[in-house]
């Protein structure tokens, strides 16, 4: 039997780069590996754990998945579906809920973090996240996880929740791990901490622009001088640069050390390489746009095979737990 891959995404808008190389460039490595059968969903029902608008929710939930789609994910290799649509989702966070603490669950980084930012909002649905993200894993018993970084944390609440469903139950739940790449933790352009969706002025679009993308890069905050000590911006363009022009970083360090280096070189360099990797995907997001029947198409099929492989889990995890 082939082993499983699942990853996701929340509908928080279109995807980044830190999105697209920390989750998605492995999401397209281990679709064309024929040692996986993956599923590859949105978050839209994650979504819902913090302050939302409706609308947004409905539009972003699909642009993630024409991003996927744009990307590279194909509905021939891979399961592409919306979280939301799958119900056995929630009726499995319900049921390992029930081997979770509330005190494991508020004291996770992701959700102090989350408390801080909206301190008025501190829900139930919050709380559970890391139980329905164990949830969707263990669904279709994946054992890898292409995934940031930051989900680590995550992770590490799945094994248990497996491991104590397998102790308490007589499960075999897998004990997922994370698919670890070079570009789990992309800087954010402000120098300090992560690229993400909710900090203004700190992400790049797979959507932008060459003029956009050339603008925000050139806004990292860098030195006026080569040299000395690289400050927190400094080393966030040499992450880039050794992301998407590998090639010069030897030449631009050896600059940067005796002083010559011309930032906006540098800058204006990993910019145009960035803007190569993206140009096909933006181009092939155009064509797909044109296309909702077959985004429509992607989207039910995807949940209906989604569900065959979910139902046989649940059912599997009633009759263990005596609920059936
Ligand atoms: P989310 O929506 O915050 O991020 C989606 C994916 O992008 C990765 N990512 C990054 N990787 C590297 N550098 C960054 N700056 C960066 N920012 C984001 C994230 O690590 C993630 O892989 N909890 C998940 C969604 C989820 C999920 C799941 C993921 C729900 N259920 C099951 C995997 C498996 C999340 O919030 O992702």
């Amino acid at each position: 039997m082939k082993k499983r891959v699942l990853a996701g995404i929340r509908a928080t808008g279109r995807l980044h780069l830190g999105n697209y190389l920390g989750a998605v460039k492995g999401m397209l490595q281990l679709q064309d590996d024929p040692q996986y059968e993956t599923l590859y969903m949105v978050a839209d029902a994650h979504t819902i754990t913090t302050p939302f608008d409706v609308n947004e929710l409905r539009k972003n939930r699909r642009e993630v998945i024409i991003d996927y789609l744009a990307a590279g994910l194909d509905p021939d290799k891979s399961i592409i579906f919306q979280q939301s649509q799958v119900s056995e989702h929630f009726e499995l966070a319900y049921y390992f809920s029930s081997v979770t603490t509330i005190a494991r669950m508020q004291h996770l980084p992701t959700f102090k973090d989350k408390v801080k930012q909206y301190p008025h909002h501190t829900t139930m649905a919050l709380l559970n996240y890391p139980v329905l993200m164990a949830a969707d894993i263990l669904v279709y018993k994946a054992g890898l996880v292409p995934a940031g970084l930051d989900q680590e944390p995550h992770l590490e609440v799945s094994r248990e929740v497996a491991r104590k469903m397998n102790q308490q139950y007589g499960m075999d739940f897998p004990e997922p791990v994370r698919l670890t790449t070079k570009g789990d933790y992309i800087p954010s352009l402000t120098g300090e901490g992560k690229m993400s969706k909710s900090v203004q002025g700190s992400y790049i679009n797979l959507t932008d622009s060459v003029e956009t993308i050339r603008k925000k890069i050139r806004s990292i905050p860098t030195a006026t001088t080569a040299g000395g000590e690289m400050n927190p911006g400094v080393k966030s363009l040499f992450t880039f640069a050794e992301l998407f022009i590998p090639n010069n970083v030897e030449q631009y360090k050896k600059e940067f050390s005796n002083g010559t280096l011309q930032f906006v070189t540098v800058k204006d360099a990993v910019a145009g390489a960035i803007y190569k990797q993206l140009e096909p995907l933006q181009l092939k997001r155009q064509q797909i746009e044109k296309d909702q029947a077959y985004v429509d198409k992607v989207i039910k099929e995807g949940a209906e095979k989604a569900r065959t492989i979910a139902s046989q889990t649940l059912k599997e995890v009633k009759e263990k737990m005596g609920l059936s």
